[in-house]
């Protein structure tokens, strides 16, 4: 049976607002509309109420207090506020001075860490950029050896978001801990899919936000540790001084709410979503990989989130191979940028190359994909690519047993 057209399978991207969440929300638009920082009547107590409501359902779903939660716009602030706010708060010297401090980050971060940390350079501090082995992994050791004394902020991601790659953030926590040096993970695709515990994980700061687990676009949180130690942050917004002094602003009270409700809902169903989509990916991989040769899953197989893949597909070009498969929404391995297509800077820092990383695809998997879906999208991928593959002269010499790799091209 033909699935409804066309699929989604962009989750990494952003996610469906569950309609149990909308549902929750649409009173906090013009039935409950006071002011959740008016403390002088009952409109803004209510509200105050449902903030209070949602800051506890994320703090569950996280292990931390509810005190703990600093309301944001999304991962794209929390990573900001995190990162700018904890170094500048701690730096060692004024502006100008050299030696700042130390930060240690990843080359294959999102953008909303790699952006901020390079502020950072331009302000005096210095940066450690790790780069990961071919599996894409960030271990323990690597920051080990990056560890300086006057390094002030270790900034990991739990889960690569091209990849779902996790990385060994609770050991890089201990770690950090061990050396009096503040954790900070990006858990934006990490947190509602995968247990989560900041205590037992060793983190000070952890971004996330409701668009990646079906709650609405445009709000999000950082966590930031009270005690053992206290963190402090220098607020990047001056204003009314709300959220305990570091992000002021008015809240967004039905984005809160829905991000409240949105966590409740992973909390009770990740385990057995989880379980459901590992299956489905499993199926998506093996029907593509089993089925044609010169086929590669990036990153590491074994230590990945259940519900992404990143597939690339030799002897094939990127922008034909995205034409040919139109009714999936899906990313591919390059990135527009104003004047080309690049090629994903997370697969290159695997060391993929740029025709391969052109020629591959993330398929991100959600609460609404069927097996029905995955079915078709596998069957229309292997099509193109067979396709493709049909009018390449290279794939006939790779069929041939020659080594492209090897041949010298005429470089007229
Ligand atoms: C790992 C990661 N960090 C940060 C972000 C940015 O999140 P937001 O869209 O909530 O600002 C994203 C979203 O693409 C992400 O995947």
């Amino acid at each position: 049976m033909t699935p409804t057209l066309p699929i989604y399978m962009d989750n990494a991207s952003t996610t469906r607002t569950d309609p149990r969440v909308v549902e929750k929300m649409l009173p906090y638009f013009s039935e409950i509309y006071g002011n959740s920082a008016s403390r002088n009547h009952s409109f803004g107590w209510e509200s105050e109420g449902a903030v209070d409501v949602a800051r506890r359902q994320a703090a569950d779903l996280i292990g931390s207090g509810p005190k703990e939660i600093i309301w944001t716009s999304g991962a794209t602030e929390s990573n900001n506020l995190a990162i700018k706010g904890a170094a500048r708060m701690y730096a060692k010297a004024p502006s100008g001075n050299a030696g700042r401090g130390h930060v240690i980050t990843a080359i294959h971060e999102h953008k909303a860490v790699i952006d901020p940390c390079k502020r950072l350079e331009r302000e005096g501090f210095e940066v450690t950029w790790l780069e990961p082995g071919p599996d894409g992994i960030i271990t323990r050791a690597m920051v080990e050896d990056a560890m300086r004394e006057d390094t002030i902020l270790v900034s990991i991601m739990w889960a690569n978001n091209e990849l779902g790659t996790i990385n060994e953030v609770p050991a890089i926590g201990e770690l950090c801990h061990d050396r009096g040096a503040i954790m900070h993970t990006d858990a934006t695709q990490w947190v509602g899919k995968m247990p989560t515990n900041v205590d037992t994980d060793n983190i000070d700061l952890l971004s996330f936000s409701a668009h990646k687990i079906y709650g609405p676009n445009g709000v999000g949180a950082l966590y930031v540790r009270r005690r053992r130690p206290r963190v402090r942050l220098e607020a990047m917004l001056d204003g009314g001084g709300h959220e305990r002094g570091m992000r002021s602003g008015t809240l967004n009270v039905a984005g809160v709410v829905g991000m409240g409700a949105a966590c409740e809902l992973c909390s009770e169903e990740m385990d057995a979503e989880g379980q459901r989509l590992y299956a489905l990916r499993t199926q998506l991989e093996r029907s593509l990989v089993d089925s044609m040769d010169v086929v590669q899953i990036n990153g590491n197989i074994e230590l990945r989130l259940p519900h992404i893949t990143n597939i690339s597909f030799g002897f094939v070009e990127g922008e034909s191979l995205m034409m040919g498969i139109k009714d999936i929404a899906c990313s591919s391995g390059s990135a527009c940028t104003s004047a080309s297509l690049e090629p994903s800077y997370v697969l290159k820092a695997l060391g993929v190359g740029d025709e391969l990383a052109h020629s591959s695809l993330r398929l991100s998997l959600g609460r609404w994909t069927t097996a029905e879906e995955v079915d078709y999208a596998s069957e229309k991928i292997r099509a193109a690519v067979e396709h493709l593959r049909a009018m390449s002269p290279l794939y006939d010499l790779h069929n041939e047993g020659i080594d492209i790799s090897a041949i010298e091209w005429d470089a007229h």
